[in-house]
């Protein structure tokens, strides 16, 4: 089957076998059935941050499992539980529509709502950790299901418990969101409090139109032009590293995490090499964000992430800094 359509880059692969299920049951009987175990397998989402650098021999696991539902509201806050399948945008849109203040800085991030805790999707001052309560899976080597609270996740800038020790081991089936009924806007970030003056009030609706308005000016549309995203994750590095760096670079933009680390703008490292709008055959750096590579046609998996491999070389040239790349290539 391909997997085309699976992946916001929009590259061909091709996936040797292929399961979906809708519900909790349809997972837990395929997997009483099939000991996959012993066999390569992919859990595949939305296919937002993923790179297919060839032919998957394996098994790809798609969840549909649907549903938006308050489970538990008391005077303070509303638990709502949200299918791995759902839209998180549409997600999004349904918080907003719903008076429920947290994720409306998360407006527009392509993908999944079962997939937005393993990297922590974060945008603007917000991280989806702020608003998670707890993740629901199905356990591939026990077939039962598991509930993951906020601190088993473990969660960190663009991290989680996922992507590391427990990669692969888990089917995401649902995650419950935790919204206080106290709205707390995030609008400090320089681009938003700027966009946010035209309108006579700061409420969710404004919130997440001036986002979308932010984020449709610099990203490109993966269902018009093949992207993940940030390709790289915004380095961190030791805060000395950064005041020497930032001596020699006065515009480079430096945010200081704590006492001892900084984070560095990617995006920014990548345009001052002269990147910024250039391509390797189909595979380019896009013109309006030097951090998202871009499929211009028929990329192939290999040449994004030949460019990537360029890229990384003269920022580390350039400014002795290593790019780590945020896309997961399969
Ligand atoms: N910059 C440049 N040139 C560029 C891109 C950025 O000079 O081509 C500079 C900007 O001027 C700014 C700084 O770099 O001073 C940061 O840029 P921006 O605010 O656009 O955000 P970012 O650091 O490039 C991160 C996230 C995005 C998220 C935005 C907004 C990562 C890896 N990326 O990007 O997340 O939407 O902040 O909060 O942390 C994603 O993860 O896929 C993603 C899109």
């Amino acid at each position: 089957i391909s997997l085309k359509d699976y992946n916001t880059f929009g590259i061909e692969a091709n996936a040797r076998y292929f399961f979906e299920f809708d519900t909790v049951e349809e997972i837990q009987d395929f997997l009483s059935k099939n000991d996959i175990l012993n066999i390569q397998y992919l859990l595949l989402g939305g296919g937002s941050n993923l790179l297919f650098t060839e032919d998957f021999n394996g098994l790809v696991i798609h969840p549909k499992v649907k549903g938006i539902k308050i489970i538990e509201e008391d005077d303070d806050s509303v638990l709502v539980q949200v299918g791995a399948n759902e839209d998180w945008d549409e997600f999004v849109a349904w918080s907003v529509e719903n008076h429920l203040s947290g994720i409306e800085n998360l407006s527009l991030i392509p993908g999944v709502v079962g997939a937005a805790p393993i990297q922590n999707i974060g945008a603007y001052g917000v991280e989806v950790k702020d608003v998670i309560e707890s993740v629901e899976a199905i356990s591939i080597e026990s077939n039962k299901k598991v509930t993951f609270s906020n601190a088993h996740c473990e969660f960190d800038y663009r991290y989680s418990v996922f992507k590391n020790e427990y990669k692969n081991q888990f089917i995401i089936t649902h995650v419950n969101f935790r919204f206080s009924k106290q709205a707390e806007f995030k609008v400090h970030y320089g681009a938003i409090a700027r966009e946010l003056e035209a309108y006579d009030e700061v409420n969710l609706k404004n919130i997440r139109e001036v986002i979308i308005k932010i984020r449709e000016s610099k990203l490109p549309d993966p269902k018009v032009l093949g992207n993940a995203g940030s390709f790289f994750k915004n380095p961190v590095v030791a805060k000395a590293e950064a005041d020497a760096l930032k001596a020699k670079h006065e515009d480079m933009p430096v945010y200081e995490l704590n006492e001892t680390q900084s984070k560095l703008a990617a995006g920014w490292l990548i345009e001052q090499c002269g990147w910024k709008g250039k391509q390797i055959g189909d595979a380019g750096v896009h013109k309006d964000q030097a951090l998202v590579i871009v499929n211009l046609g028929h990329a192939k998996g290999s040449e994004i992430l030949e460019l990537a491999n360029e890229i990384r070389k003269s920022v580390l040239y350039k400014f002795g800094v290593k790019l780590e790349m945020e896309v997961n290539a399969v």
